[in-house]
């Protein structure tokens, strides 16, 4: 892959970006795999290490994303860095905001790729008390397991359904057989009962996909957001993308906050401070990205980034072990751009703090707001008369605020996937919460309630002694809002 600089597209028209997208389109094209003769791997072999005895480098660094990466490479993503962290501790806003099941108890930042069950045994129960359907995006057995089980696979509690897996593979993350065809090592998703159906929802016609797309779409079949509907036992019943009505390069957050509110079964937990039901948002990763990002619009795909070349026994190779480009020296981002690392770094940097600035003021004036219900809930049930159309549009904004709060915490670039559109999302999200907190003190105010300017958020009491482990804050962990307002 030939460098060259991004400077000779950087005049910024129409035109420019389409020349872009045509030599992007060429120049990275991905070189079209050699065949080895016979695979070792057969038809539906799912264990890695069989694919490993034809493409032992590929192996080799596929096996790498269980190994953690030196500390303090990335300024907001320590998941990976050896130390176990939690994004509770990190936005201690998020803990109020999720109180109530199991994302309120233990939510830690994501880290290698072979961790993925691992990591998921390790957690509280209470995380993965949806049962089967938690594994979907995390074992390569899911969509055997979905044909064999059908209902059952996604309402029989997690562990019943986890020992359906082999025992020597029941802690195996994502596999060769996730991503890659064995006949011909061409890259295929796995997931077409989630997947595939979502495209069907986007009109996207599947056969004719090009290996940019699915340079992308191997990913978007976990980095992507669901929710999982309940029957009326609560027992779950499938895994949903809310992406009906979106367009393919335009899956909004507004579309997305319409079908979770649209759709009552998509209502998983309720939030303990407000008493409301709610559906939630998880690492819309693909959804962000995809939505007019610059990078998108070029032509970029998420393994550009994520999997460059690399080399390995002397070889030219897709680099396998997945993760931060920051963490790999941004060489990534060299096949195209010119500039040093340093000054790539810097730029990620520059847009992951104004995301941040802004992520945590709105994170807890949409907390602040979640108190004030809590204030106009106990007025009511001391007999006070709380104005019903009042709270009834405070809700409304309410809701609208929090799920742009939940669509960026569970992202996990810090923005850096589409910067504009998380601005973008958190200005709408500020601006709901402002609402909703205008509304809330006059519907409090007419009932005689007397509210204090800042109100108290109790923090203490969501941060500390979670779940079964107890956990308790970890100020070491916070993550402060790195351009505070009194500097400007
Ligand atoms: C496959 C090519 C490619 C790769 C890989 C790539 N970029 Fe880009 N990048 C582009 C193109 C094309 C643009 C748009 C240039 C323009 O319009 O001037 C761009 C734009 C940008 C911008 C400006 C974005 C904006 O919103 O205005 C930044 C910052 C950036 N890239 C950083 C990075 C970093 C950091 C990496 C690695 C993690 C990276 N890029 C990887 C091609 C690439
Ligand atoms: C089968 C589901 C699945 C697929 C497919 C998948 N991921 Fe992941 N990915 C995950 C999970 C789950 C985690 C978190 C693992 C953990 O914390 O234990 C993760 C973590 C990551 C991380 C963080 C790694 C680190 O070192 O902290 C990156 C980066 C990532 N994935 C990128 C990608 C890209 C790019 C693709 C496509 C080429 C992809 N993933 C495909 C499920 C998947
Ligand atoms: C998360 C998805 C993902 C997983 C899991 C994955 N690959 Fe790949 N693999 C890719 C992508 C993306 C490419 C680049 C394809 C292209 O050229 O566009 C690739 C390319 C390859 C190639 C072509 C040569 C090269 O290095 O570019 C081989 C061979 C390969 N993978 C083997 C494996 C083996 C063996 C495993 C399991 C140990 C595996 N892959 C797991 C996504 C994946
Ligand atoms: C233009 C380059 C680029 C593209 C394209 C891109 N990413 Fe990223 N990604 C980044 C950067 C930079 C970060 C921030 C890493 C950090 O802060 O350490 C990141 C962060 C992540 C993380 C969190 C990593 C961690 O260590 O926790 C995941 C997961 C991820 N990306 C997945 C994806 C997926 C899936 C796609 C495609 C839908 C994608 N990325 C497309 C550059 C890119």
């Amino acid at each position: 892959m030939k460098k060259r600089s991004v400077k000779r597209w950087s005049i910024a028209t129409a035109l420019a970006a389409a020349v872009a997208a045509m030599v992007l389109a060429v120049g990275c094209t991905p070189k079209k795999i050699e065949q080895g003769g016979e695979t070792a791997a057969v038809d539906g072999t799912i264990d890695p290490a069989e694919w490993g005895k034809d493409y032992p480098l590929q192996y080799g660094l596929w096996k790498k994303t269980g190994e953690s990466t030196p500390a303090g490479l990335s300024k907001y993503k320590k998941g990976n860095d050896g130390e176990r962290i939690d994004k509770l501790d990190e936005y201690p806003f998020l803990a109020l905001l999720y109180n109530g099941w199991g994302m309120g108890v233990e939510y830690t930042e994501p880290r290698g790729h072979l961790h993925m069950i691992e990591d998921q045994l390790e957690i509280d129960p209470s995380r993965y008390k949806a049962g089967g359907t938690c594994l979907t995006c995390k074992t390569p057995y899911a969509p055997v397991l979905q044909q064999r089980m059908g209902k059952d696979y996604f309402s029989k509690p997690y562990k019943e359904v986890l020992a359906q897996i082999p025992k020597e593979h029941q802690t195996l993350g994502v596999a060769c057989i996730d991503c890659h065809n064995n006949r011909d090592m061409s890259l295929k998703y796995s997931r077409g009962f989630t997947l595939g159906k979502a495209l069907d929802q986007l009109g996207v016609d599947q056969s004719k996909l090009s290996q940019q797309d699915m340079r992308s779409l191997v990913c978007a079949q976990c980095h992507v957001t669901y929710s999982i509907p309940k029957d009326a036992d609560m027992k779950s019943t499938g895994v949903f993308f809310p992406w009906q009505g979106s367009k393919w390069g335009g899956i909004t957050i507004e579309n997305i906050i319409k079908q979770l509110r649209n759709n009552p079964p998509s209502g998983e937990w309720t939030q303990s401070v407000t008493g409301f039901k709610m559906a939630f948002i998880r690492h819309p990763e693909f959804e962000f990205f995809s939505n007019n990002s610059v990078h998108w619009q070029a032509g970029v795909s998420c393994a550009d980034c994520h999997m460059p070349s690399t080399t390995a026994g002397n070889q030219q190779v897709t680099d396998h072990r997945i993760m931060s480009p920051l963490k790999n020296d941004l060489g990534a981002c060299r096949q195209c751009h010119s500039e040093s690392p340093e000054q790539l770094r810097e730029k990620v940097y520059s847009i992951q703090d104004k995301t941040m600035s802004r992520f945590i003021r709105t994170g807890y004036a949409t907390a602040t707001v979640a108190k004030l219900f809590e204030m106009a809930n106990k007025a009511q049930a001391a007999g006070r008369q709380i104005d019903q159309n009042l709270y009834a549009k405070a809700r409304d904004h309410y809701e609208e605020a929090f799920y742009r709060v939940v669509f960026i915490s569970a992202e996990n670039s810090t923005g850096f996937h589409n910067p504009a559109e998380a601005l973008r999302i958190l200005a709408d999200a500020a601006g709901h919460a402002g609402k909703a907190d205008g509304l809330l003190r006059q519907a409090l105010a007419g009932a005689g309630v007397n509210v204090p300017a800042t109100v108290d958020l109790e923090l203490a009491k969501y941060v500390n002694n979670r779940g079964a482990k107890k956990l308790m804050f970890k100020p070491e962990h916070e993550i402060k809002d790195p351009l505070p307002a009194e500097k400007y």
